[in-house]
């Protein structure tokens, strides 16, 4: 289910900015990320959901090279030419469709400019990931509008490569793979070795509840790329000392990490653990969700958001302090912080009929200690991106 009334405004304002209807009308979700941090970069498994917020991109061929591009919240419209898709470092949110843009252009060739605008309602900056939502949507109507398909491996991966070249940030593929394999009601398994994903029922007993702080999401600002170097750094050691393949570490156990961990220094041993703890907790995770104990599953989350904390450091008081508070409402199951760290949102398990007493717990419990509320919302497991039209 897209969000029609958002869907309806974007058509409303394209038609006043443009005078026409659009030609295409593409949608993507956010994601939330259930259990498996950092763990996609390195080669590992995550439980991911899309959600029931996204982001939604119209366009229209012109009949030049030129390209108009609208950011529909703002209303703010910037211009390029085809022949120069190049990063801007004023209004960064074009990057994310130039981006994509030049991935498919890398695959055919466009023959004209567009006429584009999108419009979503993912909050921005709350751990959601409202730009792989912005390039999912565009690369998949931007593909339908110049008849450039790509299979959804591929249009993740151009996605992944509009952070890494166009917004700075050395992402792995979660985001854009949550995106495109969505479906509803049901968590997304993905093994990112092979990119193989398979989705889990999550059944009626459960729902998720995504507490955004407000508190600042720093990605771009290096902190994740760190995290990264660390973590290859680890597993470049790891590759020497073990006596089998380690490409990542994917390929490390937590047994291996506590034997070998020594000549490593002290923070990077850390932050390797926590990948590494990550996989085997989605595994687990996994055995726990089939025979369908989720306090099980909601307990793999605590620990998760543990490790984030104290090994890879990627937590801050207020992911902490909604996780702490969480831990003491009657009906959560699980909490831990979705997606890069340092800020944005957690998420959490609980059964759908405490999901509006534990909401209103959990804010009340933030605004307690920091003077305001966090903000609560409901998330379903919804279906990924899709062309509209
Ligand atoms: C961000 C990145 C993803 C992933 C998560 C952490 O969302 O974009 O690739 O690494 O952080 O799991």
């Amino acid at each position: 289910m897209v969000n029609e009334t958002v869907h309806k405004e974007l058509l409303k304002k394209y038609r006043a900015h443009f005078g026409r209807d659009p030609e295409v009308v593409a949608y993507a979700p956010g994601r939330i990320e259930v259990l498996g941090n950092h763990t996609d970069y390195n080669e590992g498994f995550v439980f991911s959901a899309a959600i029931n917020f996204g982001t939604f991109f119209a366009a229209s061929k012109c009949e030049t090279t030129g390209c108009h591009l609208v950011a529909g919240d703002l209303m703010k419209e910037v211009s390029f030419d085809l022949q120069h898709i190049e990063a801007s470092k004023t209004d960064t949110w074009q990057n994310y469709v130039k981006g994509t843009l030049a991935g498919l252009a890398g695959v055919k060739a466009p023959s004209c400019g567009f006429d584009g605008m999108f419009f979503g309602n993912i909050p921005l900056g709350s751990g959601l990931s409202s730009s792989a939502a912005l390039e999912m949507c565009a690369g998949l109507a931007l593909g339908q509008l110049y008849g450039i398909s790509v299979d959804t491996v591929t249009l993740a991966k151009i996605g992944q490569k509009a952070e890494h070249d166009y917004a700075g940030c050395n992402c792995g593929l979660l985001d854009q793979i949550s995106s495109l394999a969505g479906q509803a009601g049901k968590l997304v398994k993905t093994d990112f070795r092979s990119v193989a994903f398979e989705t889990a029922e999550l059944g009626a007993d459960a729902c998720f509840l995504m507490c955004n702080t407000h508190a600042k999401h720093a990605l771009v600002d290096g902190a994740y790329n760190k995290l990264r170097a660390s973590c290859e750094q680890a597993a470049a050691h790891f590759a020497k000392v073990l006596r089998h393949p380690v490409k990542a570490l994917r390929d490390v156990s937590m047994a291996e990490w506590a034997i070998y961990k020594r000549d490593l220094p002290e923070a990077v041993a850390n932050r390797a653990a926590h990948p590494i703890g990550e996989d085997e907790r989605v595994l687990k995770g996994a055995e726990l969700l089939a025979k369908g104990d989720l306090p099980g599953f909601g307990a793999l989350m605590f620990d998760s958001h543990e490790s984030s904390r104290v090994l890879f450091e990627n937590s801050c008081e207020e992911l902490d302090a909604v996780v702490d508070a969480a831990k003491k409402i009657p009906g959560v199951l699980g909490a831990r912080l979705s997606g890069g760290g340092f800020g944005g949102s957690v998420v959490v398990l609980v059964h759908p009929r405490d999901a509006e007493t534990a909401s209103i717990a959990l804010a009340n419990a933030y605004a307690a200690k920091f003077g305001k509320p966090c903000d609560v919302s409901v998330i379903k497991p919804a279906a990924g991106a899709r062309v509209l039209k």
